[in-house]
């Protein structure tokens, strides 16, 4: 990093298909000035999420992200000087930074965060991540002890909260990932019940194998042919938390839907929804005791992947489309 220069990434191009590295550039700017009501922030970790592609299509919860500007992405930040009330010097804070060294945003815009050790938590389990994994599984998927609860992208930073949160609400939990190691993983480490590896061709199959009494609560982050496969599978008065699409994210959408929706949703009674986790952070504190708690007896495991430096950023969010992240993936900038 140059002494009084923003290094920043731009998205120079939305992509018609998949991502790849010709649609960034880095490039160099002024550390800029914070307006009044902002705070300058030094970007200390940028979190790499699969939605983080999605926002190319379009508007969705947020505004799209548009060609020729700072990629945008959330991020943990110590503030630098600030104009702000209720800010000062050496906060740590979380907000939309976007993917560079230093960010100037309305206070109104970041969120207070405690200062933890490792600092890296405050992205996964007592982030977004955790904090999705909670409300989606418990307050939109409802299982109850003895259910089966299955979750799709399970070997990633949501999916390996759902599956272990599942365990401890004492259900049987089933993980959907992507080959033999990571699937593996989640049984011997995670704790898992059982896990189908979507790459493998048979899902369905594997999956009536893994749930042969059938699934209560599914947890879909993918949507797509795996969110069918488990839809045929759901059991009467079943529930959907429908968390993301990440399998339409990287590329044109697929023509047709999945079969099943909504006959399948009418005769086994289900209920199918779809949540945005910003929706919950009222009741963050109440997720957070619980996390903590998990985390502090060791009955939650967290699963971070760090890689340094600002210059891998593109790299790395092209990697966790393909699958190579297990937990939470992130830039230590
Ligand atoms: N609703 C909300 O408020 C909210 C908040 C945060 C995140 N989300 C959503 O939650 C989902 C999970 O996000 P995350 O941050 O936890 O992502 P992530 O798991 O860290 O990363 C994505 C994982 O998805 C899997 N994947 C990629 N392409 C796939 C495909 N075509 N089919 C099936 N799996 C595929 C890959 O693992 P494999 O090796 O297993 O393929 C990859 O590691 C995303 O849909 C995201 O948009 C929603």
């Amino acid at each position: 990093m140059k002494d009084g220069v923003n290094r920043q990434i731009l998205l120079v191009e939305k992509p018609a298909g998949k991502l790849g590295p010709q649609h960034f550039r880095m490039s160099e700017a002024p550390i800029p000035e914070p307006r009044d009501g902002e705070a300058l922030l030094r970007v200390r970790y940028i979190s790499l999420d699969a939605a983080n592609r999605a926002w190319m299509h379009g508007a969705t919860y947020r505004a799209a992200v548009e060609a020729n500007t700072v990629m945008a992405g959330g991020g943990v930040a110590e503030v630098v000087s600030s104009k702000a009330a209720g800010l000062a010097p050496g906060d740590i804070v979380f907000g939309d930074t976007g993917w560079q060294d230093y960010a100037t945003v309305p206070a109104r815009h970041l969120s207070k965060l405690p200062k933890i050790e490792p600092m890296t938590y405050l992205l996964s389990v007592y982030g977004i991540a955790g904090l999705t994994a909670y409300f989606g599984l418990l307050d939109v998927g409802k299982p109850k002890a003895g259910e089966t609860v299955v979750v799709s992208a399970a070997a990633g930073s949501v999916g390996s909260i759902v599956g272990q949160i599942a365990r401890i609400k004492g259900c049987r939990s089933i993980g959907i990932a992507g080959g033999k190691d990571k699937c593996a993983w989640l049984t011997s480490e995670l704790g898992f019940d059982a896990a189908v590896d979507y790459k493998d061709g048979a899902v369905f199959k594997a999956l009536k194998a893994a749930a042969p009494d059938g699934i209560d609560v599914y947890f879909d982050n993918v949507g797509g042919d795996i969110l069918e496969a488990c839809l045929a599978q759901m059991n009467n008065h079943g529930r959907i938390a429908c968390c993301g699409a990440i399998s339409q994210y990287d590329g044109a959408p697929s023509a047709t839907g999945p079969r099943g929706v909504p006959g399948l949703i009418v005769v086994k009674r289900l209920v199918m929804q779809g949540f945005i986790v910003m929706d919950y952070m009222e009741r963050r504190n109440e997720a957070l005791r619980d996390l903590q708690s998990w985390v502090a007896t060791g009955k939650l495991k967290v699963q971070e992947d760090v890689i340094e430096g600002l210059e891998n950023t593109p790299k790395a969010l092209i990697g966790l489309l393909a699958g190579e992240n297990r937990g939470k993936r992130m830039i230590k900038v």
